[in-house]
């Protein structure tokens, strides 16, 4: 096939064109896959660390669940979730606190939601999920479970009295 020399020359371009573009492409994945795994998914200011599920009840600190004082009047919150409840059974905390709940999930994926607060997390197996609230009213607050995860489904709450 004969061709002119212009003709030779938008070809080579085309094809210059094209390898650029998948060298961007390819580029831009391996950027996306070189994150540091603890950085993904982490959106509404959660992050996430890892644990192994298996073994978490004896991993420190979800050994010891339940609230560890920091500072002045502010506490971390170690809980676990399983089907079908949380871990503590029961939680206070004292008015005006601000707590950062630590929670992970022993088996499947579960919720953890406080009604009426913007508390509102997912709680993945092999995952803390992390978030901070100031629990500035008292009363007893429900701890609900949204994500289904099986037959009591329903039933997956705790509560947290403020006081
Ligand atoms: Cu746990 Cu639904």
């Amino acid at each position: 096939m004969h061709l002119h020399r212009y003709e030779k020359i938008w070809l080579l371009f085309g094809v210059s064109m094209l390898v650029v573009f998948l060298i961007v492409l390819g580029v831009g994945a391996f950027a996306q896959g070189a994150q540091p795994p603890g950085q993904q998914h982490s959106g509404h200011g959660a992050q996430r660390e890892t644990v192994n599920p298996e073994t978490v009840e004896s991993t420190a600190p979800f050994n010891q669940l339940g609230l560890k004082k920091i500072g002045e009047n502010e506490y971390d919150a170690y809980m676990l979730a399983f089907a079908f409840g949380y871990g503590p059974e029961k939680m206070e905390i004292p008015l005006g606190a601000t707590v950062h709940f630590h929670i992970t999930s022993k088996d499947v994926v579960h919720g953890f939601e406080i009604p009426g607060t913007n508390v509102n997390m997912m709680v993945v197996p092999g995952e803390i999920t992390q978030m901070t609230y100031k629990f500035t009213k008292a009363g007893e607050l429900l701890v609900l479970c949204n994500e289904y995860c099986g037959i009591a489904h329903e039933m997956m709450q705790t509560r947290i009295i403020v006081k």
